[in-house]
């Protein structure tokens, strides 16, 4: 812990801390922006680095990774307040012994899920030594800081338990959700122990990501609203709970010994909102299904919102992107406390460089009145 507590102090100093301060609960100048995704194939630079290489060999070499980290803040300077290190969440899987491929305009998939219990106890490593098996993050992490050069603040982030537990069953995407539903409904035992498991990898892998470098952390879990109200209660909502409370306990143990801001973004998950307030994070992510103004009244001040364009708006007009942007800071109190903005999710292969430009322009000139 010496040498981790020394390589933190001879970071670059940090020139931007807006978000930071922001998803702390301070009064800020303007609300902090970033977008879901902001790394990626909407970008050609992207896919110039990329020059068609595998997607987790980009992730795994710290070069390529930082290099792509840093991208949309080098396009949109000064108007991106964090870079987020250019990973996946299904890093945790594999960490967990499960191959994860990527293919090509298809997306994840996993040659072997779960299926069975036998497959649970002969597939799955519940022993990760997350410090060896996920190395390379830690080290692109490092790296980006050096070469962010204070610029913004690096987010470390991975999946919410119960998305990270549907890929591994269904082996992929999917519109019902079959196989995880199986599983819940028919081993709960099995499936608790597994995301207990999982939550305990996230826990030390996002510690370990701020040991690295990163000064805040986001939980994705993505398929958070696939779950009914109750069934969120019991196989989500505990273990996202479970990472707030103990990142902080880890990190004190590691030797960190200031505050880092975490966020939780569990899309689809309305009936969650009151909950996930209380559920320990420092702010939490909303999609676009929510209006602004009900989700400040529920909020009632206790935490920091984030979000919530709908992404489709992009393909929009400058006009209508502009209107829809100032509707969204205003519902969201004006942006001068407890607001960071997003999307509601994250970009499309498919958007237009210059719209996101648009997008990011009017929110710094909304928000800053
Ligand atoms: O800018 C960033 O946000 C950087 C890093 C990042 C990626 N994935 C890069 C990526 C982050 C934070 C993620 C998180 C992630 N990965 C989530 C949670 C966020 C969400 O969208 O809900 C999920 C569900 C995944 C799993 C995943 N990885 C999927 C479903 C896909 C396919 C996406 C698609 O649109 O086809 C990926 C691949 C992936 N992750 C790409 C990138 C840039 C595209 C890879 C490529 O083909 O070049």
């Amino acid at each position: 812990t010496t040498t981790t507590q020394v390589s933190r102090k001879s970071f670059p100093a940090l020139k931007n801390d807006l978000i930071l301060r922001c998803a702390k609960g301070e009064k800020v100048e303007r609300p902090p922006c970033w977008i879901m995704r902001q790394a990626g194939r909407y970008l050609p630079e992207y896919h110039e680095v990329k020059d068609g290489r595998d997607f987790f060999e980009c992730c795994r070499n710290p070069e390529i990774a930082s290099e792509l980290t840093i991208q949309p803040i080098r396009r949109y300077k000064n108007l991106i307040d964090a870079a987020i290190i250019f990973s996946d969440i299904l890093v945790i899987p594999q960490a967990m012994g499960m191959e994860v491929v990527m293919l090509e305009g298809k997306g994840p998939h996993f040659p072997n899920p779960l299926r069975t219990e036998e497959d649970a106890i002969e597939i799955l490593n519940y022993k990760v030594d997350v410090l060896q098996s996920l190395d390379w993050a830690f080290k692109a992490i490092t790296m980006t800081r050096y070469r962010l050069d204070g610029e913004v603040p690096l987010f470390g982030f991975c999946g919410g338990p119960y998305t990270l537990l549907t890929y591994m069953i269904e082996g992929g995407g999917s519109k019902i959700f079959r196989f995880v539903k199986e599983w819940i409904n028919s081993k709960p035992e099995l499936s608790h122990r597994i995301l207990d498991k999982i939550s305990d990898v996230a826990i030390e892998f996002l510690s370990q990501q701020v040991v690295a470098g990163a000064q805040i952390l986001q939980v994705f879990e993505s398929w958070g609203g696939e779950l009914g109200s109750s069934d969120f209660d019991e196989f989500s909502l505990p273990y996202l709970k479970k990472i707030a409370t103990k990142v902080p306990i880890r990190l004190q143990e590691l030797g960190i010994k200031e505050k880092i801001p975490m966020i939780v973004f569990s899309k689809g998950s309305w009936y969650a909102l009151d909950k996930l307030c209380n559920s320990g994070y420092d702010c939490v992510s909303l999609d676009w299904l929510w209006d602004p103004k009900e989700a400040v009244k529920i909020n009632n001040g206790r935490i920091t919102l984030q979000g919530n364009l709908d992404p489709g708006v992009i393909y929009g007009t400058d006009e209508i992107i502009k209107s829809k942007v100032a509707k969204m800071i205003s519902g969201f109190g004006g942006g001068k406390q407890h607001y960071i903005v997003n999307l509601g999710h994250g970009t499309h292969p498919f958007m237009d460089t210059e719209k996101i430009r648009v997008f990011l322009e009017e929110c710094h000139k909304i928000g800053s009145q």
